[in-house]
């Protein structure tokens, strides 16, 4: 307990005193706060319960991952959250959120909402949960929807005011990074769906829901927002092997690039209307698009098989203990046949941080960092 009181009075003063170190170049943001799916998510599914819950929990996930275990990450190692958080300066994607609130058989809840608050505080905390959408009906039942994961960030922030008070938590949050990526699964599921609804009244609800999120969060405090758009979703492995020659579904990469659309306008009207928010719109749809269209440039050998996975294209089952496994998992931009492999994720990061200009608007995610 005593230590316990020690760091939060470490926590306060060092918020306290921020304002001028943060100017330093390359100095780290006092935390990152990450919302989204399985792109970012770092191990919240796997304290869901559920049959069909997606988890990464077994081999082959983590193989390339210090010790190599799977951690709930789909990926072989790191993913795109721990990269960006690492070119930020922290040493991995801030700890998944059920995992602050894990039942601790030795301890009391009073210790839990310490170890929350503490993350919170000192790295900040993941919310991104695998199969989740923008909208609560995407994959509802199997994963914590957006929605839920701003309502845990709520809680989380009423947990840092009762410690440290209201000021300094404004502060910290105002300094700190909301990572957001989602939007794929609503893509998938649309595309599903055998009757096809109308995409424009698609997009009128996404677009909403994502405007309330933003809304909401800038109303808690957040100012700074490093937004991912949505990728090829129509390239993935497990999208090409529908097809006979393994190509890309045009309809579904289309959907993105629509959505994609209405995405970066609604940022631009965020902006003029939010005070002090500032944001990084990452285009993870240009950087997929560019990396199919010349793979050797990155050092790519196999754009379309998964690299975990069986049948065709090792994208006919999921990543099991008793599937394939390639011999080149760097040489793959795809892991399993919906995710990136580790260095996939790496190149993602690098190229939304400082990469060439065109993969991030109107600033890169440095910039978003450094900025005071
Ligand atoms: C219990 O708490 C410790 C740190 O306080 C953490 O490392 C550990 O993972 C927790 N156990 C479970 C089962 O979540
Ligand atoms: C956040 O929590 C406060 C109470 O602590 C509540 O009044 C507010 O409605 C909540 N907002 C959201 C979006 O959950
Ligand atoms: C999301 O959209 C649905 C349907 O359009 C709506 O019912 C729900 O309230 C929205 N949620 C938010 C947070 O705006
Ligand atoms: C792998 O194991 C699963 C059950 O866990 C089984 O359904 C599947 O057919 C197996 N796949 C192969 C390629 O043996």
């Amino acid at each position: 307990m005593e230590v316990l009181v020690l760091l939060l009075c470490l926590v306060i003063s060092s918020i306290q005193t921020a304002a001028p170190v943060a100017a330093a170049v390359g100095l780290r943001p006092p935390a990152m706060y990450v919302l989204g799916d399985s792109l970012l998510d770092v191990g919240n599914n796997n304290y869901l319960t559920g049959a069909d819950v997606p988890r990464a929990n077994k081999p082959y996930y983590g193989v390339d991952f210090p010790g190599g275990k799977p951690t709930g990450r789909f990926s072989n190692g790191y993913n795109t959250a721990d990269y960006i958080a690492k070119s930020m300066g922290f040493a991995s994607s801030p700890p998944p959120y059920l995992s602050l609130l894990a039942d601790n058989s030795s301890s009391s809840s009073r210790i839990h909402a310490h170890q929350l608050v503490l993350a919170a505080l000192t790295n900040g905390v993941s919310y991104a949960s695998a199969d989740a959408g923008i909208l609560d009906s995407t994959n509802a039942g199997k994963c914590i929807p957006l929605s839920t994961q701003l309502r845990y960030f709520n809680a989380t922030r009423a947990e840092m005011v009762a410690a440290v008070g209201s000021v300094a938590v404004s502060a910290l949050l105002s300094k700190s990074i909301f990572l957001i990526g989602v939007g794929s699964n609503d893509m998938f599921v649309f595309a599903a769906a055998e009757q096809q609804s109308d995409a424009a009244a698609l997009y009128a609800s996404l677009i909403s829901n994502y405007s309330a999120t933003i809304t909401q969060l800038h109303s808690m405090g957040a100012r700074k927002f490093a937004v991912i758009n949505v990728g090829e979703v129509g390239c993935v492995p497990t999208v090409r092997v529908l097809d006979a020659a393994g190509q890309c579904a045009d309809g579904l990469n289309r959907l993105a690039a629509d959505f994609d659309d209405a995405l970066r306008q609604l940022l631009v009207d965020l902006a003029a209307r939010l005070p002090g928010l500032v944001y990084s719109l990452a285009d993870s749809f240009a950087l997929s698009r560019d990396t199919f269209a010349d793979p050797q440039a990155a050092g790519y050998t196999d754009i379309a098989a998964a690299c975990c996975g069986s049948g065709r294209l090792l994208a006919e089952a999921d990543c099991l203990p008793n599937s394939t496994l390639c011999g080149n998992r760097d040489g793959h931009v795809f892991w399993d046949r919906y995710h990136p492999a580790q260095r996939a994720c790496l190149l993602t990061a690098q190229a939304f941080y400082d990469g060439p200009a065109q993969y991030t608007t109107p600033i890169n995610f440095m910039q978003l960092a450094q900025s005071s």
